[in-house]
């Protein structure tokens, strides 16, 4: 995948770059979603070709980055085959100044909390655009659904404070379906003033398999920009 000279695409794979540099021979290895991941996997791929690293075996957070580390020649394993994650690198869609993330622009959450949580050192790779002062100021709050539960966590969102709008597909052609068969809510908060509440009390509605708050969970935040022109990390 090149990123061409799109100044943006270029940073991106910069800071997926630094993230990749970070794995070392015989880790375990978290493997994220999202555009800017792709280009952490791409690079451990090139990594492991070139010799400079082995034996790593990757642990897939969806069908996309399962796809992906196929295509680059990253090996990989399932949760039940390993007792813990060296590190997990991932993409997220707005960090504020206390690391919690608000993730899901992909669908992938639920797998992304699974593997994120369960990792020694998670790595979040984003662009300076990602950061805010509050969660819930420029993102939708993703929440995974079971279609058969739709109806009544849409009243009980509402009862929360948000406003929920069903995830469509490209064209409007019908729901997002997750990688577990599910729907995604996407919830406009003013502002999530207490992101660690909220994340329970979403999780608490049935019919709630995951929400996109990541509180707590983020070790260290990998930040791109592009400066002059020129993409810095
Ligand atoms: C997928 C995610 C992604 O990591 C998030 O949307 C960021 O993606 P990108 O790097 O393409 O901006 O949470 O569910």
């Amino acid at each position: 995948m090149s990123a061409g000279t799109d100044p943006i695409k270029l940073m991106k794979q910069e800071v997926g770059k630094a993230a990749a540099n970070r794995v070392q021979s015989g880790m375990i290895v978290g493997l994220g979603t999202g555009s800017t991941t792709a280009y952490a996997i791409e690079f451990i791929g090139n990594r492991l070709k070139s010799g400079e690293l082995k034996d790593i075996i990757g642990i897939p957070t969806s069908f996309q980055a399962e796809v992906l580390a196929k295509k680059h020649g990253v090996p990989l394993t399932t949760l039940d085959a390993v007792d813990h994650i060296d590190i997990a690198i991932d993409g997220a869609d707005e960090v504020d100044p206390q690391k919690n993330l608000i993730k899901g622009g992909g669908a992938a959450h639920t797998r992304e909390k699974v593997v994120d949580a369960f990792a020694d050192q998670f790595i979040v790779v984003v662009d300076s655009g990602k950061l805010v002062e509050k969660l819930g100021s420029t993102f939708l709050l993703p929440v995974e659904v079971i279609p058969m539960a739709l109806a009544p966590t849409l009243r009980a969102i509402e009862k929360l404070g948000g406003k929920p709008e069903l995830r469509e597909g490209i064209r409007k052609a019908g729901p997002v379906i997750t990688d577990q068969g599910n729907f995604v809510i996407d919830v406009k908060f003013n502002t999530i003033e207490n992101p660690a509440e909220l994340e329970k009390a979403l999780n608490n509605i049935p019919g709630v398999l995951e929400n996109g708050l990541f509180v707590g969970v983020a070790d260290l935040i990998l930040v791109g920009e592009v400066q002059e022109g020129q993409p810095v990390v």
